[in-house]
């Protein structure tokens, strides 16, 4: 607290050659308050560091003189084309990293042909987002997928107006979050910086008179909560692509499925709803067996690095998206910081998967990982 912010570089500093060192430099660049907010886990935190732990503990087995004359790795998701299997994950408000915010970031994914998932409680508008990704697409010659994070609201007909304008701004798919509807958001927002996509709604519940927020059987929270239910009635009132968000489970996997899912990420939203959940990298090939080898699955929470998106992979993902790493880069050095962090990620992919001898995504499986005996 106290502390000076400092803006955003319009230069990449001296000493950034991992997102762990966009992680420790943003902290300068962004506000007390929402960096508490942004690092945090629920809790104890306990969630955000096991995401951690569970991928570290997973080693590789090195595969020598691989043929890399071929190497590439492109992926078919969804019936589109991707570089590389590594999409911005939605994360709420990304002006609280960047007055840009979301207008930068998507500049930077269409910059590293990588895909982006634009979040309901983005600080931008859908629309704005949208066009500022064509525009970047026609400027650079580039380009890559566009998504859309969708979070039921209480009334049906204000989820379906956040349908409908996704549709019509050209989002390509709907990413449904299930796992944060019942969570109530602590953290007072700056000015200037609002749920914009949800204006005429009812906004996103802040945390109120102190009793009322420790009890939740009764509150229109409880009750209003969407269910599987609403998931048939998002499937029969959109043709778009409908992929379901915080998964760990394989029977709600298989629900999931059975009721029209396109798609599963398999979360935890990054250690910020349940301290005690287990962690996406751990049932990851049980959710796998479950929904069988056709069904896409992604994977976030904890991926910092090349050897991670790898291990993800190995264990049945089709790619992995990123939370935090964005809003860091964002906040160090905007547009640049952003097309910086994932030209690195990116990299250390390939690195990874030379050294393990795949020199395409398809070879990535199980036998890269060493267990103990
Ligand atoms: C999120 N996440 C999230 N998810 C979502 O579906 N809609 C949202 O609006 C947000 N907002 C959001 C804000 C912040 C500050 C964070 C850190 C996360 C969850 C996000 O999509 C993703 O699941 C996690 O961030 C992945 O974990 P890592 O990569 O941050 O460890």
């Amino acid at each position: 607290l106290g502390q000076a912010v400092q803006p955003a570089l319009s230069r990449i500093p001296s000493g950034i050659g991992a997102l762990a060192d966009y992680a420790r430099q943003a902290r300068h660049h962004i506000e007390a308050h929402a960096w508490a907010h942004i690092e945090s886990g629920c809790d104890q935190a306990q969630a955000l560091a096991h995401n951690r732990q569970a991928l570290d503990r997973i080693r590789l087995l090195p595969e020598p003189l691989p043929d890399l004359s071929q190497a590439h790795t492109h992926l078919q998701l969804l019936g589109q084309a991707f570089d590389w299997p590594v999409l911005l994950a939605p994360v709420a408000y990304h002006r609280l990293a960047h007055p840009e915010g979301e207008i930068a970031s998507v500049r930077a994914a269409m910059a590293m042909r990588t895909g982006m998932v634009v979040s309901t409680l983005s600080s931008y508008t859908l629309e704005e987002i949208a066009q500022a990704a064509n525009a970047a697409s026609q400027e650079l010659g580039r380009t890559a997928p566009l998504w859309f994070q969708l979070y039921s609201q209480p009334d049906r007909q204000h989820t379906l107006s956040l349908v409908r304008r996704a549709e019509a701004a050209g989002y390509q798919a709907l990413v449904w979050t299930v796992d944060a509807n019942i969570k109530r958001s602590g953290y007072p927002l700056p000015p200037g910086v609002e749920a914009v996509n949800l204006r005429g709604m009812p906004q996103p519940q802040q945390t109120g008179d102190l009793m009322d927020d420790h009890i939740l059987f009764g509150t229109p929270l409880a009750t209003g909560a969407p269910r599987w239910s609403d998931l048939e009635w998002l499937r029969t009132h959109t043709h778009l692509p409908l992929i379901v968000k915080g998964i760990l489970s394989p029977r709600a996997a298989r629900q999931a499925a059975a009721l029209g899912a396109d798609a599963i990420v398999v979360s935890n939203h990054g250690g910020r709803v349940l301290d005690a959940a287990v962690s996406p990298i751990d049932v990851l090939a049980d959710v796998r067996q479950a929904v069988g080898p056709q069904l896409p699955l992604l994977l976030d929470s904890g991926i910092r690095q090349g050897t991670d998106v790898l291990k993800a992979l190995a264990l049945g993902a089709n790619a992995v998206l990123i939370g935090r790493p964005q809003l860091h880069s964002l906040a160090v050095a905007g547009t640049l910081g952003t097309a910086h962090m994932l030209y690195l990620l990116r990299s250390e992919l390939e690195l990874a998967m030379a050294q393990t001898g795949c020199a395409q995504l398809r070879q990535i499986g199980a036998d890269l990982l060493w267990q103990p005996r």
